[in-house]
């Protein structure tokens, strides 16, 4: 592949650990203390207009050992609801400070929001967006699982006009997925990606993660291009993160060796050599889309968006997340929930449900802007670098010439290497 990235030395030179930039400054920057109410009331009474909501429901039926998101198993559904009414009570309260946010996004994360109940799922819909204000472009996004589709969740859904679904797969080699605990056939993937169009989503994206015990370069290359076949507008690929309190759980559950950074590095350029090739535009961080996909009009308008929730298409003035472990950026703070489920579920006060958070100062303001412009458009602007001079009085020559010297830009846009390496891009910044 023409100026892709394809010399593990230069992979292994080049590459950096941390964050992909969906905010800033990192998780890690942030404060382990709550916050007083004031600040959090400050900072919701000015969201406005096209504010995102994102609601993070943690239950999963059964459990896949490489997870690394907030979760809770629960074999059936029963003993949903009073997670469900403090979400509820939760958006009250937000609402009860500002009820002039105006929602132009709804983002259902988890765990596996498809695995609620149709009645639950109706009820917090309901009590969620039936009093607010919602833009004229609103719609829905869910993070679903192939394995549970069911139709009169589906309708309910489309009522609320979620056109947008991200559907986990991770693989479709069946012995990768035994071995994680995630029966799952492709002819269920298959059948989910029919439904959920049947249902009008017409932005669907599939998920893979790179990285599991037994993926070889031959299995993920036919994962890959059976995933090419599918009639989605994006297939993203996530290296297998590895959390040491995960460790156990895994080895348990299978056999699961760490990676060696060689076989991430081999199993993301197979993957990403066959995508390309099929047409599929990189957009950095793993995310990959059709030149007929809705984010790749929006690229094209201007009007790409990122933030924790992945790749928008319009803008959002602040994102409010609900529900255990849930992360907000609000104009000027950044905030996370309470991670453990029980302490969430008993929280009274928005200023007690705030595990971590940060106050944003106007460095960290213009270094986010700057590098989800940077991301959203695929190049550098001449004007952000002259603010990034006067900002972070720091010369933008030395920085230029160590990219374009290493093949990550050329005339201020990002090459396929730069793509590749967009991490490595936006941390020269910092
Ligand atoms: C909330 S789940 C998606 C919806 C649903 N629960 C499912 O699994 O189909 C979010 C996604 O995060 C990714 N993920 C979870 N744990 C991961 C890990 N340890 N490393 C990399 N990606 C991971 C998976 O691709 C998964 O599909
Ligand atoms: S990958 Fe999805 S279904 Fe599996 S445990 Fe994680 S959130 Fe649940």
């Amino acid at each position: 592949m023409t100026n892709s990235l394809n010399d593990f030395a230069t992979f292994k030179r080049l590459t950096r650990a941390g964050s992909r930039f969906s905010y800033y400054p990192p998780i890690s920057e942030w404060n382990d203390v709550g916050l007083e109410s004031n600040a959090i009331n400050t900072a919701l009474s000015k969201c406005g207009k096209n504010t995102a909501l994102y609601i993070h429901l943690p239950f999963c039926e059964q459990l896949c050992s490489f997870c690394g998101c907030n979760i809770k198993i629960t074999p059936s559904t029963e003993g949903h609801l009073p997670y469900i009414d403090k979400i509820i009570e939760e958006w009250n309260e937000i609402r009860e400070i500002n009820p002039e946010i105006e929602i132009s996004e709804l983002h259902l994360g988890g765990g596996t929001p498809n695995f609620l109940s149709s009645e639950n799922l109706q009820h917090l819909l309901y009590s969620i967006l039936s009093e607010v204000k919602i833009s004229t472009d609103f719609y829905g996004t869910i993070e679903f699982d192939p394995r549970l589709v069911d139709e009169e969740k589906l309708r309910i859904l489309k009522e609320y006009n979620f056109t947008k679904a991200i559907i986990g797969v991770q693989d479709f080699e069946e012995k990768v997925l035994i071995n994680v605990n995630r029966p799952q056939k492709i002819e269920q993937v298959s059948y989910a990606v029919d439904m959920l169009k049947k249902f009008s989503f017409d932005d669907i994206s599939l998920e893979f993660i790179y990285g599991l015990p037994y993926q070889t370069i031959e299995s993920f290359n036919w994962t890959i291009t059976r995933a090419v076949e599918f009639p989605v507008s994006g297939i993203i690929l996530y290296p297998l993160a590895v959390a040491p309190w995960q460790k156990g759980t895994q080895s348990a559950m299978g056999h699961f060796p760490e990676p060696e950074l060689e076989t991430y590095f081999t199993l993301y350029t197979t993957a990403r050599d066959i995508l390309v090739e099929r047409g599929f535009l990189h957009f950095g961080f793993g995310h990959f889309f059709k030149e007929n996909s809705p984010l790749f009009k929006a690229k094209i308008q201007g009007e790409l968006h990122r933030n924790i929730t992945g790749f928008k298409r319009n803008q959002n003035n602040a994102l409010i997340g609900l529900g255990v472990s849930a992360i907000s950026h609000l104009p000027n703070l950044h905030l996370q929930n309470q991670r453990v489920f029980e302490k969430y579920l008993h929280y009274q006060g928005v200023d007690k449900i705030c595990e971590r958070s940060y106050q944003m100062t106007e460095i960290d303001n213009f270094l986010q802007d700057f590098t989800r412009n940077l991301i959203c458009t695929g190049e550098l602007n001449l004007d952000f670098l002259e603010q990034y001079e006067e900002v972070i009085e720091r010369p933008t020559g030395p920085i230029l010439e160590f990219l374009g010297h290493e093949n990550l830009i050329k005339e201020l846009k990002l090459t396929p290497m730069g793509m590749d390496l967009l991490k490595t891009v936006c941390l020269s910044f910092i």
